[in-house]
């Protein structure tokens, strides 16, 4: 393994190689908490809704007693995923040869089961690790996980700070992209503002992104960022309101929670890696119940021009480190310091 230093990166190789992205899967996704969805897609008691944590694809369930439950969405019979998108129903029947769970998750019925001697008593999906923030899902695949409030650290009492009441957020939309790049790379983007200057000329005309008011704050898992708006901010974004400042959280691995400066509003999704060279994103975009439409896609529209800057970003980084000719990059210590901090819990995982 390569030296990881305070001024080296991880070596580029790890953002090819699909041997450590099979490790990175075993080692910090099967066993981390990740952002899922939210508790209004599956309000109703009989309904599902089917999403994934990284690569593990899960069904989020409310039963008849009102109580929300995750399994893992494969068959137990042949490995069929049983859920695909949402809806309700009184049980979930797997497609392949209709093996059919209950909302507990116990096999209920599989078609000439008993004729054939099938006990299906012991028989069930597996119940995956689920806790909640508000109105935000989360799920671990290790049933046995350390609480959800040790992973968001003191995430909530920041944005609680800021004058959002995350229960009282509406949901907007959810934007999913996919980006020619390791999944490491579009945390890692996401972990400085080392760069806005240079690559968001937009971002850095509204939000002060200079190191002496931008501010960095580095928990166990957890890197926080903080961005006030300018005196007289000359983008296209107008963040007046309550909200001071900007928040921009990466909980390790993949959960990113963005406030802009301005009125009640939160983002949060997760960074998927599908392939060495390949992530998934979703963003869940909330904001005041009584938002004002027109502000609202102001802030959208700034956001999504930000998001496409950083894809171009990315894929370039990707096209460079593939190349390899050259073992690793270097870092600055405090202004790239969670991306430091970010590669170290990723080879502390690995090792
Ligand atoms: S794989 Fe699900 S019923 Fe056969
Ligand atoms: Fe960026």
């Amino acid at each position: 393994m390569a030296t990881v230093g305070t001024n080296r990166t991880l070596p580029w190789s790890w953002y090819t190689d699909p041997a450590v992205l099979e490790l990175e899967r075993e080692r910090i996704f099967r066993r981390s908490w990740q952002y899922v969805g939210r508790t209004d897609e599956v309000a109703e008691p009989g309904s599902y809704a089917s999403t994934r944590a990284a690569h593990v694809p899960v069904v989020l369930v409310r039963d008849e007693q009102e109580a929300l439950r995750a399994f893992l969405n494969v068959c137990r019979h042949r490995g069929s995923l049983v859920c695909e998108g949402s809806g309700r129903r009184a049980t979930l029947q797997c497609p392949y040869h209709a093996w059919t769970y209950g909302l507990d998750g116990r096999l209920l019925t599989a078609p000439r089961g008993a004729r054939e001697g099938l006990v299906t008593d012991d028989i069930g999906l597996v119940p995956l690790a689920l806790d909640t923030w508000g109105p935000f899902v989360f799920v671990n695949p290790d049933f046995e996980a350390d609480p959800l409030a040790d992973f968001l650290e003191d995430v909530p009492e920041h944005i609680a700070a800021a004058g959002i009441d995350v229960d009282a957020l509406r949901f907007l939309r959810r934007p999913e992209s996919e980006l020619a790049a390791n999944w490491k790379l579009c945390a890692e983007n996401f972990l400085e503002c080392y760069h806005c200057p240079v690559a968001h000329p937009g971002f850095s005309a509204v939000v002060d992104v200079s190191p002496a008011s931008y501010l960095l704050e580095t928990g166990r898992t957890r890197m926080s960022q903080f961005g006030a708006p300018r005196p007289e901010p000359r983008g296209s974004y107008d963040p007046a309101g309550e909200v001071e400042r900007g928040q921009f959280h990466l909980l390790f691995p993949n959960t990113v929670i963005n406030v802009m400066p301005g009125r009640p509003n939160l983002s949060i999704g997760p960074i998927v890696p599908v392939a060495p060279d390949r992530t998934y994103r979703f963003l869940d975009y909330l904001v005041a119940a009584d938002a004002d439409d027109a502000w609202v896609e102001e802030m959208l529209a700034f956001d999504a021009q930000v998001g496409d800057e950083d894809t171009l970003l990315v894929e370039r980084v990707q096209q460079g480190v593939a190349t390899g000719l050259i073992d690793e990059g270097m870092l600055l210590a405090e202004s790239e310091r969670h991306v430091a901090h970010f590669q170290a819990l990723v080879v502390d995982a690995l090792a």
